[in-house]
């Protein structure tokens, strides 16, 4: 999970640059938020995967980012499940995100959706979204500033960071869900994540088959 362990031999793929414009106040989009379980068949473009990964923890300056950290600690990891067509010019897979450098680091290929569902009480919403964004942490990174309190920061920073993915889709006029529910050692299991990190949410997103009220 940390960038500094080679992953793949494969180049990062370099996503295009995030827009800090949209057409959506930051009032309407809280009014509109809702948790989105159904989604039409439609991919999304690199542009917004790249707007997506960068509300969730994209880099806003030297040592900050779209989200707070406990001490600026910074312990989680962002990994995007592709499914097959679920992004326009990216094969389905698993891809690693990088902040600073605004990359993807190729993981694991192939269509996991249906595998992460079933580790994830058979939810649906997993396999019907194009792009599950999922949210891992390192509790290490803040456990050595913060000792007992590691995991209540830890937590609380998981929870910035899907709120800010729950508004910037719903300014996008896309849709997410918080999936806390699933078995960890699944998910560990099935994305490769190591013993020490923790998968904390899942986060299906796409276009809603229904659009929010
Ligand atoms: C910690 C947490 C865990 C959640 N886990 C799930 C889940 O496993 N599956 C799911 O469909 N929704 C999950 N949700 C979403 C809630 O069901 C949803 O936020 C709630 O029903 C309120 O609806 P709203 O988000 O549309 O306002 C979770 C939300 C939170 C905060």
């Amino acid at each position: 999970m940390d960038p500094n362990i080679v992953i793949s031999n494969f180049p990062e793929i370099r996503l295009p640059e995030p827009s800090v414009k949209g057409s959506v106040t930051v009032e309407e989009a809280i009014l509109m938020r809702r948790s989105t379980r159904g989604f039409v068949d439609q991919p999304l473009t690199l542009d917004i995967l790249s707007q997506l990964l960068w509300s969730l923890q994209g880099s806003t300056g030297k040592r900050s980012r779209t989200t707070p950290s406990a001490g600026g600690t910074y312990p989680l990891e962002i990994i995007a499940i592709v499914g097959t067509f679920g992004v326009t010019n990216l094969s389905a897979g698993s891809y690693l995100y990088n902040p600073e450098s605004n990359g993807l680091k190729a993981y694991k290929s192939g269509d996991l959706r249906d595998q992460l569902a079933k580790v994830s009480l058979e939810q649906s919403a997993i396999t019907a979204a194009p792009v599950n964004l999922v949210i891992v942490a390192d509790y290490e990174r803040t456990r050595s500033r913060y000792r007992n309190r590691t995991e209540r920061y830890v937590h609380m920073e998981a929870g910035h960071a899907a709120q800010n993915l729950y508004l910037q889709a719903a300014a996008l006029g896309l849709g997410t869900t918080a999936i806390g529910a699933f078995d960890d050692t699944g998910v560990k299991d099935l994305l490769s994540i190591p013993g020490d990190f923790q998968p904390l949410y899942i986060m299906p997103v796409g276009v809603p088959a229904k659009p929010n009220a």
